[in-house]
């Protein structure tokens, strides 16, 4: 079967087709591009876990077409739900809710909950429109890595394991969406992402939960995650330089994440743009850790960007892109001198 496909009406309909038959469709939609099948096909699902080499108790976010689809999938939907969906939806927010007693335990990893979004690509909701159902979708990346913003980097991670990549383009926002916790009050942040807490507490009109025990509560939530091969380093504009020595005097390939090109960078040093506010930086992240791959590069010196709104999303992706996830701390890492005088 063919894999890359533009995406046009008819390819909705073929996609549609094998999605009906148990197969998976790579999709955009505004966050990065999801490896969706029938939420409720368990073998289908089965099928995403083998391909993404994910452990099965991770869960999956079911997509909607439609926010009125909630009560086909949600026990109990809270005026909350309602009040966000009409704020975010169709957009990059996901909440959790008590789930329906027939959604599959292989999509929610067993738990009474479900996570369900209705995404803001054209294509993505085409694609929802001509199946009908819920399609449960994870980043459409292997394991641990980095998560796809092009349908290019869709068949560079997964290739003939998918049976047809529908290609949106590069998306709009690159990181993944905000998760709220809707099951308990008052509702509380699992991930952070592109619609802030400060968003979110305008909407509803009170503050939400601390976000402590996240990773407790959002199994898959990991501290290693969203990785490069390039060993990622978090500095601050500051001791940059000192980072960049310290990993050269290793004989590493370093590569510099910045706004702007350090001053006195040595030339072997690639300098890889991270410019622009937060949103700008969210939209390049991904691909530029893609680059760092390409271009070889042994280690990533990561200047990060202020812990605030959608900074806070970046933070968090750095971090486990750090293999450091969890926690507020550590924004950024001490200087590690060669092994010689350590
Ligand atoms: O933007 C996105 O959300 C993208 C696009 C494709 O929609 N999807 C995505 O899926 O990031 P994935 O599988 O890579 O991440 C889903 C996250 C996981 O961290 C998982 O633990 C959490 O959602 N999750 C899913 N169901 C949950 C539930 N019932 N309770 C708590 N966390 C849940
Ligand atoms: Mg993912």
């Amino acid at each position: 079967m063919s894999r890359r496909q533009p995406a046009d009406a008819t390819d909705m309909d073929r996609a549609a087709a094998v999605l009906r038959a148990g197969g998976l469709v790579a999709f955009p939609t505004e966050t990065v591009y999801g490896l969706g099948a029938d939420a409720r096909n368990v073998d289908a699902v089965a099928r995403i876990f083998a391909v993404k080499g994910r452990p099965t108790d991770h869960p999956l976010i079911v997509h909607l077409g439609d926010a009125r689809q909630l009560a086909e999938w949600a026990r109990d939907v809270p005026q909350s739900a309602l009040q966000l969906a009409e704020a975010f939806w169709p957009g990059p927010l996901t909440l959790v809710l008590p789930r329906l007693a027939g959604v599959p335990d292989a999509v929610t990893g067993g738990l009474d909950t479900v996570a369900l979004r209705v995404p803001g690509h054209p294509v993505a909701l085409a694609l929802l429109a001509a199946f009908g159902g819920g399609l449960a979708a994870p980043s459409a990346n292997g394991y641990g890595r980095v998560s796809p913003t092009s349908a290019g980097d869709v068949v560079e991670e997964l290739g003939d394991a998918v049976d047809m990549v529908l290609d949106g383009g590069r998306c709009a926002v690159g990181i993944e969406s905000t998760i709220v916790d809707l099951s308990s009050d008052p509702p509380r942040v699992l991930r952070p992402g592109p619609i802030t807490e400060r968003d979110l507490q305008r909407v509803l009109g009170r503050p939400l939960a601390k976000t402590v025990d996240a990773h407790v509560r959002s199994p898959g939530r990991k501290p290693s995650h969203y990785a490069p091969r390039a060993r990622v380093v978090l500095a601050s504009s500051d001791d940059v330089g000192q980072h960049v020595e310290a990993w050269r005097e290793r004989g590493q390939r370093v590569g510099v994440l910045a706004p702007h090109r350090p001053e006195g960078l040595p030339d072997d040093v690639t300098w890889l743009h991270f410019t622009g506010g937060v949103r700008k930086q969210a939209h390049a992240l991904y691909r530029r850790l893609r680059e760092a791959d390409h271009l070889g590069l042994q280690v990533l010196v990561t200047v990060m960007p202020p812990d605030l709104e959608v900074g806070q999303a970046l933070c968090d992706r750095l971090r486990r892109a750090a293999g450091l996830g969890d926690g507020a701390d550590p924004t950024v890492q001490p200087v590690q001198r060669s092994t010689s005088d350590a």
